[in-house]
């Protein structure tokens, strides 16, 4: 596996929960596949579960990871090509990636979308250069427009909690104080579009997705409509993707509290599980109630985030061994 940031880069998906089950089972059978190899992990931007889930993943192969915050510990890095660099950023992402690379095998980026540019951020042009540049495998940590690791988690956890072959897991938009990426929803739609199960997305009219993620999912602008007979409530915030209106990328178009996932919605559905990727605004995307209940996988699934990182770093890791 040269890169991680799309569902068709991990391949047959039966075959990697399989795989990511027996990692789960035997996290430590594999401590000799990372023996002298090291990973950079760059974060751009804050995090917890990514840092630390990535962190326990490269241990349990044996690898050595180096964390960087860039702009914190670093120089902060210019991104664009072609500025004159008058201002505070003291590097480029073009000298400083191959740097970064020579001293490791593989490399994890956390670079969030800007939501001021559509066209710069839906180009990933920071994880682009981290793939043109260092030569080596690079996993999005988090990127511009997608999370394939957080994705790859929730489809772990969902196949661990599914009590129908094909159950209806519906992603629903909720408000949130602040204008916040699409990455998360955009990979969770890829992802639930690429799995055998009966996907529906539900939010305010312009918030769609971007149709390279949305694919063919039902889209039900109806909340309550789209969670009846739910298996699995995916809350999400995300501000306006600019599909219908470019002009309102990145904006926050509404803050309708009626959405906030509470017990009325959740009774509406099929004893649904409720998920989120976390870190999450209580009493702004779900109520105390909702995600304090028995029903709430928000802990596994962050738990879950070693063993998709681990199967991901794992297949690298095989790769160079080829
Ligand atoms: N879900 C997730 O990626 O969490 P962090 O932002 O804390 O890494």
């Amino acid at each position: 596996m040269k890169s991680f940031f799309h569902v068709q880069d991990i391949g047959n998906l039966d075959a990697a929960l399989k795989e990511a089950m027996e990692v789960k089972r035997t996290p430590f059978a594999w401590k000799h596949l990372g023996e002298n190899k090291t990973i950079m992990l760059v974060f751009f931007n804050s995090s917890l579960r990514t840092r630390l889930s990535s962190q326990k993943a490269a241990l349990n192969l044996g690898m050595n990871p180096i964390v960087l915050n860039i702009g914190q510990d670093s120089w902060k890095l210019e991104t664009e090509l072609g500025v004159v660099m008058d201002g505070d950023k003291s590097e480029h992402l073009r000298e400083a990636i191959p740097v970064m690379a020579s001293y490791c095998d593989i490399i994890g980026v956390r670079s969030f979308a800007g939501l001021s540019d559509r066209e710069f951020d839906y180009a990933e042009t920071v994880l682009s250069q981290f793939l043109e540049f260092s030569g080596k495998p690079v996993i999005s940590l988090e990127s511009a427009t997608v999370h394939p690791c957080q994705a790859f988690a929730d489809l772990i956890t969902i196949e661990e909690h599914r009590s129908s072959k094909r159950p209806k897991v519906v992603l629903t938009w909720a408000p949130h104080p602040k204008a916040l990426p699409q990455a998360v929803p955009n990979s969770f739609a890829e992802w639930m579009n690429a799995a055998d199960v009966d996907f529906v997305i539900t939010h305010p009219h312009g918030y769609e997705l971007d149709p390279r993620f949305a694919g063919n999912a039902k889209v039900e602008y109806d909340q309550f409509k789209a969670l009846e007979g739910a298996d699995f409530v995916y809350a999400k915030n995300w501000s306006c993707p600019g599909v219908t209106n470019p002009a309102d990328y990145g904006k926050i178009l509404s803050r309708d509290m009626a959405w906030t996932v509470d017990a009325a919605h959740m009774a509406v559905t099929n004893n649904a599980y409720f998920m989120h990727c976390l870190p999450v605004r209580r009493n702004m995307i779900v109520t105390d109630e909702v995600i304090d209940s028995d029903r709430s996988l928000v802990i596994p699934e962050a738990a879950n985030r070693v063993v998709s990182a681990q199967v991901v770093m794992k297949r690298m890791l095989e790769a160079m061994q080829d």
